[in-house]
């Protein structure tokens, strides 16, 4: 099972809680667990969880091919625009940097196949056109994010 990592997902939670609890997010345990909540319930995991600190990227390096065409095409694709330059996320935007590689994937595949629609959609039409190999780049990229710094720029050797 691919299981996010929850701490400071902005104000996240409480949508994405209110989207399991609604039965308009595709996850049976988890619409299980949101089932019953009040709208102060899901305010108040938000806030504890926006407190928590920031994910540590993962200890292994990542592969420079993939990172660097991950990075290429979020470049182009301009996920930034939403997701912030250092992609922390903001709003209803979640954190993407250093989220678990295998959940971003899922969650790109199941914007592009419709099973995951979230508010307005806005996600499955930034992948429209993208093969499977660049999904799982972007994965890669995202979940070793490291901010551009010197000659190195975004590569490993920065963190
Ligand atoms: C127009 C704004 C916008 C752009 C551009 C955008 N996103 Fe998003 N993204 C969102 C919103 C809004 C959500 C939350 C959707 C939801 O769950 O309902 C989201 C969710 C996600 C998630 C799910 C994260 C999680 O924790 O569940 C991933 C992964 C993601 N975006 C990756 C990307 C990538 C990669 C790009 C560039 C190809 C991108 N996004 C471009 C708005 C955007």
């Amino acid at each position: 099972m691919t299981v996010a990592r929850l701490a400071r997902r902005g104000r996240l939670a409480a949508p994405a809680l209110f989207l399991f609890r609604e039965g308009r997010r595709e996850n049976a345990p988890m619409v299980e667990r949101a089932e019953g909540l009040s709208d102060d319930d899901l305010r108040r995991f938000s806030r504890r969880l926006a407190g928590l600190p920031p994910p540590a990227p993962p200890p292994e390096a990542p592969d420079p091919g993939r990172f660097a065409r991950g990075r290429a095409l979020a470049g182009e694709r301009h996920c930034p625009v939403c997701h912030n330059p250092d992609f922390s996320g903001r709003e209803q935007m979640p954190r993407l940097a250093h989220q678990r590689e295998d959940y971003l994937l899922k969650a790109l595949r199941d914007f592009r196949r419709g099973t995951r629609i979230g508010y307005g959609g806005a996600m499955a039409s930034e992948l429209a056109g993208l093969a499977e190999a660049e999904l799982a780049d972007l994965a890669h990229y995202l979940a070793h994010f490291a901010q551009p710094s010197g000659p190195n720029a975004g590569m490993a050797g920065a963190r």
